[in-house]
Formats: structure tokens, C-alpha cells, sequence
């Protein structure tokens, strides 16, 4: 995590009436210079500024088509850290991104490293030999390093959007088509519930066709043999997110006793048992569309961050549609909320002085590579913007 320094008092001094006032005028005066993005779990007081909303990828491929229209120059990206960074890559060199809070980062994203995944790499590479193509996809939740990794390595990133059609182009071999009788293997990473939700939901048997690759394991390997490595189809990294980790299946049990009828949604960064138990995963545009297509009288549970339920939920007691957490745990994504309005009014104050803070800026050859794997990913899924919500196979 980046450490943030403390802002000049004057920001967190002022009310929460003054701080909108201040940036609601900043943002007037920036004008079509300026786009603000804010993830679903942003606070409210933030998502009000923000001139679009959606999930990470949505975001940034809206930033790049927004800078392109208006000829924006500065980003703010109200999300974290790696979300920054997607935007700085699909962004051109010259349109600057700021995170209005360094500390904004995302526990999953650092739980992959590069040198962890490149050791990986060699060991398993190593050790299959060529008859098998192993293809690094990773989750858009990962640091710039992690995608451009993939980018050089055949492989391509993924949102929870799109990770089952991603698996598919991949276990059909990627760019190039598979040799006779070379076998494939995808290397997900970081987060081992996604690729176990996702790997389950097309078909793929949670014990026998997938392992933990664990990098802080202290034998070679993982701890795998080499015919555990060669069973299995998905090497999943050990990385999760701890918020979604709250969720636990009895809260889907639970629920369901308290609520009958209730639909329960989750996302897939939740475990493979809660996944199980709901009645479909999606990410946070699918759950927002799969509940804004549900019929009045509905009641749904949700097992996603706790700002973006209460939202859904105040927005779906209009339509007579019930929405409520999953559980009663407070699933707060607190480096999200490190994002709020002092800060954003500090960050909108500094551009309008004409001075650029806490840019996020990838570096070029990282960039590229990031780029390349992010491109894939676009060649891959014709409708990106098409969320998939998976039904679990039980
Ligand atoms: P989405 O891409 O579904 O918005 O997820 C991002 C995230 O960080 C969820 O924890
Ligand atoms: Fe990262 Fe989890 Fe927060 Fe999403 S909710 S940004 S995965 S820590």
C-alpha cells in the first residue's frame, strides 16, 4: 500500500456541505477537462461527483472513450489502486490519473507479486515440459506488472465480467491453436475463488481438475507432485479478497429461512461454497442489472460491499423490488472507502492550480504489455459490456 500523506487541515475541517459546494464549483470549472469515475462501492458523497459509475473495466474503457470524445486531460479515478492504473494504461500518454487517496489499494491485487509469479512460471513450465501450453489469465484486481506478465506470456486479463469467456478462448488454446495432443493448463491469478466459481460453472470439477498454487508454500512446487500438477486443468493462485471472504454459506441458509422465495446473488469473489448455495454470481454491473431487471414484489439478498447494497437497495424500494445484504457482517471495502470528499476536493483544488497529484502512472514497457493482454481481452469478448451472471452447476 501507498502511503498517503495527511492533507492541509483546512479539508478536513470543512463540512460536508462546504466540501460539496467546493467541488461541485471545481468540477464546473475544470469542465470537459476533467472526468471523474467512481466504482459501485464508493460512498455516496463521492459517487454523487462521479460522471460515470460501473466496474473496473467498464470504468476505464469509459475513461478512454471519454477523453477521447471531449478531449479531457485528467482522470480522477474514485476506486483503488490497480483500477488507477488500467485507466493510466488505456488512457493516452498525455490524459494524467489520479487516485484521490494513495492508500486506496486492493489487499487481493497485492497478494500477487511478480516475482512470486514468475518463479511460478518457471516451475511449472519446467516441470510440464512442452507438450503442455500453460496460459496466465489474471484478474483485472492486479497490479499493472501482474497484466503485463500475462501480455508477454500468451495470456489475458479478465473482470468477473467476462472470466468464463476468457477461460474458454484459453483452454481452446489461446492465439495460437493447440499442437497434437498438447494438453492445456491456465494459470489464474490472484483471486482463487473467481477462477474456482468460474472453472466450476463451466463444467470443471473443484477437486479433481483445479489446485492451489500457494507462492509462499515452502517446497517446490507448491506442494504439488508433478501428477497433481499434470491432473489438473486450473492452477488457481492463492489470493481473495477479504471482504467478499465474510460471506459464509450459512448466511445463504440462513436467508433463505428468514426470507422464502428470496433470489440471493453474489459475486464471484465470494467462496465456492457461498457461490454454490446462491442462485447466480455476477459482478458488481451484473448484480446492479440483474436486480434492476427483477420483477416488483422480488426480494433479493446480496453478498457484495456493503455501499453498493444499500444503494441498490434505496434505488429498489422505489420499484416495490426488496434488496438487503447477505449477511449482517459489515463487508466494508475499507481502501475504497479511503476515497471521500475531502480528498477529491484536494485533488480537484491542486488540478484546477495546475498541479497534478498523486498521478498513477504506469511505467511504458509495463504498459505496453499490460496493454496487450488487455486487448486480448477486448478481441476475446465481442460484448464486453454484456456482464455474465452465472448460474452455479450444483
Ligand atoms: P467488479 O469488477 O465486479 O466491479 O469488481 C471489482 C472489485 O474489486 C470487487 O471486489
Ligand atoms: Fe480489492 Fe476486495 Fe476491495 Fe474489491 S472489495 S477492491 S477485491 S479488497
Amino acid at each position: 500500500m501507498l502511503w498517503q500523506p495527511p492533507l492541509p487541515p483546512r479539508y478536513t475541517a470543512m463540512s460536508d456541505e462546504q466540501l460539496a459546494k467546493a467541488i461541485t464549483s471545481r468540477k464546473e470549472q475544470l469542465g470537459s477537462n476533467l472526468v471523474i469515475l467512481g466504482h459501485h462501492y464508493q460512498q455516496d458523497d463521492v459517487i454523487q461527483f462521479a460522471d460515470f459509475t460501473g466496474d473496473s473495466f467498464k470504468l476505464s474503457q469509459l475513461a478512454a472513450q471519454r477523453v477521447k470524445q471531449a478531449g479531457a486531460k485528467h482522470v480522477v479515478f474514485a476506486g483503488v489502486h490497480f483500477m488507477a492504473e488500467s485507466a493510466d494504461i488505456l488512457t493516452p500518454d498525455n490524459v494524467t490519473v489520479s487516485l484521490p487517496d494513495l492508500g486506496a489499494g486492493c489487499s487481493m491485487a497485492d497478494m500477487a507479486d511478480h516475482d512470486d509469479t514468475n518463479d511460478a512460471w518457471q516451475q511449472i513450465t519446467n516441470a510440464l515440459g512442452n507438450a503442455t501450453r500453460v496460459i496466465p489469465i489474471c484478474y483485472m484486481n492486479c497490479t499493472a506488472a501482474i497484466k503485463a506478465f500475462c501480455g508477454q506470456h500468451g495470456g489475458a486479463v479478465c473482470t468477473s465480467s467476462n472470466c468464463d469467456k476468457i477461460f474458454r478462448w484459453a483452454l481452446a488454446g489461446g492465439d495460437e491453436p493447440l499442437k497434437e495432443n498438447q494438453d492445456v493448463k491456465i494459470l489464474f491469478l490472484p483471486d482463487q475463488h473467481l477462477g474456482r466459481n468460474t472453472a466450476a460453472a463451466l463444467g470443471y470439477d473443484p477437486v479433481t481438475a483445479m489446485a492451489v498454487w500457494d507462492p509462499k508454500h515452502p517446497e517446490p512446487l507448491s506442494g504439488l507432485d508433478e501428477d497433481d500438477l499434470r491432473r489438473v486443468t486450473f492452477l488457481l493462485w492463492k489470493g481473495h479478497c477479504s471482504v467478499h471472504k465474510l460471506f459464509r454459506p450459512e448466511h445463504v441458509d440462513q436467508i433463505r429461512a428468514q426470507w422464502p422465495g428470496v433470489k440471493v446473488i453474489v459475486h464471484p469473489e465470494c467462496c465456492y461454497e457461498v457461490a454454490q448455495k446462491a442462485d447466480m454470481t455476477g459482478s458488481t454491473e451484473g448484480i446492479i442489472k440483474a436486480i434492476q431487471a427483477a420483477p416488483p414484489g422480488s426480494r433479493w439478498a446480496v453478498g457484495t460491499e456493503v455501499h453498493m447494497v444499500n444503494r441498490l437497495a434505496n434505488e429498489s424500494a422505489k420499484r416495490g423490488v426488496t434488496v438487503r445484504m447477505l449477511s449482517d457482517c459489515q463487508c466494508l471495502c475499507t481502501t475504497m472507502y479511503r476515497i471521500n470528499m475531502p480528498h477529491l476536493l484536494w485533488t480537484l483544488d491542486n488540478l484546477a492550480e495546475g498541479n497534478v497529484v498523486n498521478q498513477i502512472k504506469v511505467d511504458p514497457e509495463v504498459k505496453h504489455w499490460a496493454l496487450i493482454a488487455l486487448n486480448r481481452m477486448l478481441k476475446i469478448t465481442a460484448q464486453p459490456d454484456t456482464p455474465s451472471v452465472l448460474v452455479p452447476q450444483n
